[in-house]
């Protein structure tokens, strides 16, 4: 505690010193950077090297002692207990030369005690207040357990659902993954993230790991420039400005160069033209797996790689242990580890952990699953459950009807939460089984039919249709696991796992109607199976909440709200499928579309007329970027705009009116699109440029205003970054695949 004293005056004097200069000659110095460059002064080269040193944390904190109080650890991962993590800190502080405190980072991926749905649920409400909201929640529950750093937002984008990480991604569209990123590292942040109960935030993975070949976790990735800036790149640019602390480099080879040594991404973009001054850590290890991929051939030249590209923390690896080696060698300067320890110094002293290293034991009993957090993931859950098909009304249900409860995903306390739940305790999940017998009392009839997802035993189905026959209605809840996504799990054949889908085929032959709810990780390729019901509800991994929310739509307490952030494509085949994709020499007019069985016998080459399509899939999605249903009907007027001119620092207004012409109160995410005609690299056939979400009574209606500006048209054409004068057509509408276009020109003057 004396050296904790110390710390303090210290900073106090230095603030007085800074304060008593604010009108003098160093008025910009920043008080932080003084603090920072005054420690790096006092350091050993052996403390320097401690610094950025993040080790997996296991024992007992008597066990890092030794470490701890030579300055050799700067941070531990996986430490979540609020007496050690008190313990540890107090070693450093106390026991080490200079009392430097750690960094304890953690997956605080989608909640922490209180689970909210996975990433991509949570993209489906396409709300950042939620997800502000949300992230707010899981950082004051993670912080009174002692973690002050976060491996979250995980803001790749992805195009693939057979990538197990699909789960964890806001989705397919670079402008709702900002949007929704930028929100995400304010709710762990705040404003100021020294204020008890925030924690810092880490956009992962940099950059391109959610293009991985094949889907397949970890793989290669090949990204021209052109695509890396004006999609991969984009939400990372958009967490560096929202003030997003930390980075993590990625795991994979990118054009050839692993992430985690990547100079042009790392060096070159981030920090030479984003100019940002947060802190790198690597991705586990993978400083050195740039071994293991055959970039670099011993750990020495993995560190120099890596310090040279300027990643400033090593997680999990010691290649860093080789940077005096490299210093001797004269291959690297000590002003490159001087780099890097201000990086890391710098958010520790953001933090507040200088002044505050310690957390009080009793706060997370007031603050962990309080009613308000369980109230808010029911609410974040139920705006990102998305209504794909309601024929003949059949949603909502009557909380007096008789409903036969099926499924393997009915009462899957686990497996509900999803991937990434570290700190989730299954006790506290409500299951969809508690919840419907809460509403439904007696007229509930139960029956699992299938105890987990690839169960493949078909001796629960007797039971289930036993179940459905005395009821009104059946709702059949399927879906995967929570180990079938998330990191590693990585699938090729995207349906419903196991014989669920029989299961179904079975329900569907008694003629009863028929609601299919799907909990999974990523969008499944559920065609067939949507056939055979009369509504389907998306509900992904909802968390702890999920069986309330799901109640909460079912029984129209609350109108669905969500609207898809991904394609639902047909098949894997299909992959990668996604709305702002090329138009291609040769479009296919999806009214035209002709089919396998199309094809006469014997025909020469005949070919259908010669354009871009599958002949079994066609060149329609299952379900468009955008989509999702709910109980009322909106209508959307006539787009008007205030011109029919863009010029270079004008305004262009677009107008709609949006009527809800149901009788139900329900939201609306109403979508902007734009197409840019021609450029000087090909464009896409739509691009996402705004949202709004809006609650509307029947029969009310609200007129919605976007605006655009030259700004929002800009894109890297392979040299620069421009918005190119020409011909523009734009939409506002209720998902990616509707709506008629207006059109205006950008004129560069
Ligand atoms: C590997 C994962 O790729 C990354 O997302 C995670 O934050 C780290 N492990 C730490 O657990």
């Amino acid at each position: 505690m004396m050296k904790m004293m110390k710390m303090v005056i210290v900073s106090l004097l230095i603030g007085i010193v800074l304060g008593s200069c604010t009108n003098t000659s160093q008025k910009t110095t920043d008080p932080i950077e003084e603090k920072v460059q005054t420690l790096i002064g006092q350091m050993t080269f052996e403390e320097k090297l401690g610094q950025l040193v993040q080790t997996n944390y296991h024992g007992e904190p008597e066990d890092w002692k030794e470490q701890l109080a030579e300055g050799k650890i700067g941070s531990f991962l996986n430490l979540s207990s609020v007496e050690y993590a008190n313990e540890v800190q107090r070693i450093v502080v106390e026991e080490s030369r200079l009392g430097i405190p750690l960094l304890v980072g953690r997956d605080v991926i989608h909640g922490f005690n209180t689970v909210f749905p996975i990433p991509l649920g949570m993209a489906s409400s396409w709300s950042p207040e939620l997800a502000e909201g949300a992230m707010k929640i899981a950082a004051r529950e993670a912080s009174a357990n002692g973690i002050n750093w976060t491996f979250a937002p995980m803001i790749d984008v992805s195009w693939d659902p057979r990538w197990g990480r699909i789960a964890e991604t806001c989705g397919e569209d670079p402008y709702l993954t900002s949007v929704l990123g930028a929100a995400m590292v304010k709710g762990y942040q705040g404003t100021d993230p020294s204020e008890e109960g925030r924690i810092a935030a880490c956009a992962k993975h940099f950059v391109g790991y959610g293009m991985s070949e094949a889907g397949r976790d970890y793989n290669t990735t090949y990204i021209p420039e052109a695509l890396l800036r004006n999609v991969h790149l984009r939400p990372f640019k958009a967490a560096a400005d929202a003030g997003c602390l930390t980075f993590m480099s990625a795991f994979n080879d990118l054009n050839g160069v692993p992430t985690s040594g990547n100079y042009f991404t790392l060096r070159t973009i981030l920090r030479d033209e984003w100019k940002y001054d947060g802190m790198v850590v690597s991705d586990w290890a993978s400083i050195q797996q740039q071994i293991v991929h055959g970039y670099t051939e011993t750990e020495t030249d993995a560190a120099e790689k890596s310090i040279k590209a300027g990643v400033d923390m090593e997680m999990a690896s010691r290649c860093y242990d080789n940077l005096p080696a490299l210093l001797e060698a004269g291959k690297i300067d000590v002003a490159l580890i001087n780099e890097s320890v201000a990086n890391i110094l710098r958010i520790k002293f953001k933090l507040g952990l200088f002044n505050n290293p310690y957390t009080d034991v009793t706060l997370k009993d007031k603050v962990i699953l309080t009613d308000e957090n369980l109230d808010y993931a029911r609410k974040v859950a139920r705006g990102s459950m998305v209504l794909l098909k309601n024929e003949k009304q059949t949603l909502p249900l009557n909380k007096t009807s008789k409903v036969a409860l099926i499924g393997p995903m009915t009462n899957a306390p686990h497996d509900q939460m999803g991937t990434w739940v570290f700190d989730g305790d299954e006790k506290n999940s409500i299951t969809p089984l508690t919840s419907f017998t809460d509403v439904l009392g007696k007229n509930l009839n139960y029956a699992i039919g299938l105890e987990y997802s690839r169960d493949k035993s078909k001796a629960g189905f007797a039971k289930a249709i036993a179940a459905a026959k005395k009821s009104d209605v059946i709702v059949l809840l399927v879906g995967e696991e929570s180990g079938l996504s998330g990191e590693a799990n990585s699938r090729a054949i995207i349906d419903l796992p196991g014989i669920q889908s029989e299961l179904l085929r079975e329900l569907n032959q008694l003629n009863k109607p028929l609601v299919l709810v799907v909990m999974a990780g990523r969008p499944l390729g559920i065609g067939a199976d949507i056939e055979l019901a009369d509504a389907v509800l998306y509900a992904w991994h909802p968390g702890t909440m999920a069986g309330p929310a799901l109640t909460d739509l079912i029984f129209g307490d609350y109108s669905p709200s969500g609207k898809l952030p991904i394609t639902f494509v047909k098949g894997a085949g299909q992959i990668p499928f996604y709305y702002y994709r090329k138009n291609t020499g040769k479009p296919t007019d999806p009214e035209r579309m002709t089919y396998i069985d199309d094809i006469p016998r014997n025909s020469k080459q005949l070919s259908l007329g010669f354009t871009s399509m599958h002949i079994d899939y066609g060149i329609t999605p299952l379900y468009p970027f955008g989509y999702g249903m709910t109980y009322t009907t909106f209508e959307y007027g006539d787009v008007k705009l205030s011109s029919k001119e863009l010029t270079k620092n004008g305004e262009l207004k677009a107008t709609c009116t949006l009527t809800n012409t149901g009788n139900t109160k329900a939201e609306e995410i109403v979508q902007l699109y734009v197409r840019d005609l021609f450029g000087s690299l090909t464009r896409p056939i739509k691009e996402l440029k705004g949202f709004q979400k809006v609650e509307l009574a029947p029969g009310e209606s609200k007129e919605l205003t976007f605006t655009i500006t030259a700004k929002d048209l800009e894109f890297y054409n392979g040299e620069e970054y421009l918005t190119e004068a020409g011909d523009f057509n734009l939409w506002i509408a209720k998902d990616s695949d509707s709506g008629e276009f207006v059109s205006f020109a950008f004129v560069n003057e």
